[in-house]
């Protein structure tokens, strides 16, 4: 992640294609003056720009295609019932329109050391799974499993691709379909605990996350190892930032990124992540609208407000995890450490 402007593009669709009943993958075409900008790691996302009813609407999709893998650009998207960006994009758009299209951002991603990967992915959930998958493989990881649920055999996005993978990876790679129509809701006994030492990735619907997360804690995942990616939309309204009333403020902010750890000023008014960025440390971000989960943080002192903090699940909450996008700090001393979430 860098603290460039973002800003966004407008790049035209290739392709679109038909994966399920109602998910589709659509192709974006990164023109050459482009390609530095939109490269990108596995687990990864775009944010997109769409107009839906005279409204301009932000959402993020993560990248199916695998960096080093495949040479296009690819997002899938699985229509949501009554969501409006996604059922725009699954049942109209066409190839050669445009779209506003910000670039690839996100911290869902594949450690540089990673050997062994356990992925547990529901419904649309597997776009970054997959490409993480491909990513592995094709690095020389040792050993992936993937744990699939959908509904019914007709909702698997990625079917032939997934079948193809495993026949060319053999005992390297293995894929479990768990169909609820056919196996019923997955309990935690059908999650295992992977191969040792393997990073566990995480997304899909909330009720399967938590699930697969407890299950996972139970087992003796260390928090390094579980790396979790929610789908969720910016809320709309967006929230009005939460008060500081009663509450201190502080002159200056503790900040830990990677190699630094420094206090920096604040100003009233600040999230934690401007005061970073003032300071000229190159936090991690990108919605900047606490749904993403890019600037999670952990909170080592003080407390602080947010206004939003839907890419926080319970769990992560517990442990003290905040958003450095939306928390203003309302006692004197306050400190956090930028982590992967
Ligand atoms: C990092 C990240 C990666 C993602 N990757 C993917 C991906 O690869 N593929 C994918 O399909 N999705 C992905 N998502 C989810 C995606 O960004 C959208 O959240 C999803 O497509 C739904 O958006 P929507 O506009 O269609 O639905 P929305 O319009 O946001 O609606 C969502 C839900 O809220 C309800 N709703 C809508 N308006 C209102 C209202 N006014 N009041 C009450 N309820 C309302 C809808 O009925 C629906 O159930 C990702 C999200 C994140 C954060
Ligand atoms: S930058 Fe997206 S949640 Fe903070």
């Amino acid at each position: 992640m860098t603290t460039e402007p973002r800003g966004t593009v407008m790049l035209r669709v290739a392709r679109v294609v038909e994966e399920t009943r109602d998910a589709r993958s659509i192709v974006l075409e990164v023109p050459p003056a482009l390609v530095e900008r939109f490269r990108y790691r596995a687990g990864q996302f775009l944010t997109l720009f769409v107009e839906v009813d005279g409204a301009k609407l932000k959402r993020c999709y993560s990248l199916a295609s695998a960096p080093g893998v495949d040479a296009e650009h690819k997002v899938t998207v699985k229509r949501v019932d009554g969501g409006r960006v996604s059922t725009r994009l699954v049942s109209s758009l066409r190839a050669g329109e445009l779209l506003e299209v910000e670039p690839p951002a996100g911290r869902f991603v594949l450690p540089a050391d990673a050997r062994a990967i356990a992925l547990y992915g529901g419904g649309s959930g597997i776009t970054p799974l997959i490409s993480i998958l491909k990513t592995a493989l094709a690095g020389g990881a040792a050993q992936v499993t993937l744990l699939y649920a959908n509904r019914d055999e007709g909702s698997v996005i990625f079917r032939d691709e997934l079948d193809a993978l495993s026949r060319r990876y053999g005992a390297r790679l293995s894929v479990r379909h768990w169909l609820d129509d056919r196996d019923g809701r997955v309990s935690p006994g059908d999650v295992a605990r992977g191969p040792e030492g393997a990073h566990h990735f995480l997304c899909g619907p909330e009720p399967f996350m938590a699930l697969v997360e407890a299950r996972l804690v139970a087992l003796g995942v260390p928090s390094s190892h579980l790396h979790v990616e929610r789908f969720v939309s910016p809320a709309d309204p967006a929230p009005a930032p939460a008060p500081t009333v009663g509450g201190d403020v502080p002159e200056r902010v503790g900040i830990e990124h990677e190699a630094i750890a420094r206090d920096v000023p604040y100003v009233a008014g600040q999230t934690l992540l401007e005061a970073a960025l003032a300071d000229g440390i190159d936090a991690p971000y990108s919605c900047r609208d606490g749904f993403c989960g890019c600037c999670a943080a952990l909170l080592l002192e003080g407390q602080v407000t947010m206004a939003a903090d839907d890419a926080l699940t319970p769990d992560a909450k517990k442990k003290g995890l905040i958003l450095a996008c939306q928390a203003r700090p309302t006692t004197k001393r306050c400190k956090i450490r930028f982590v992967e979430y």
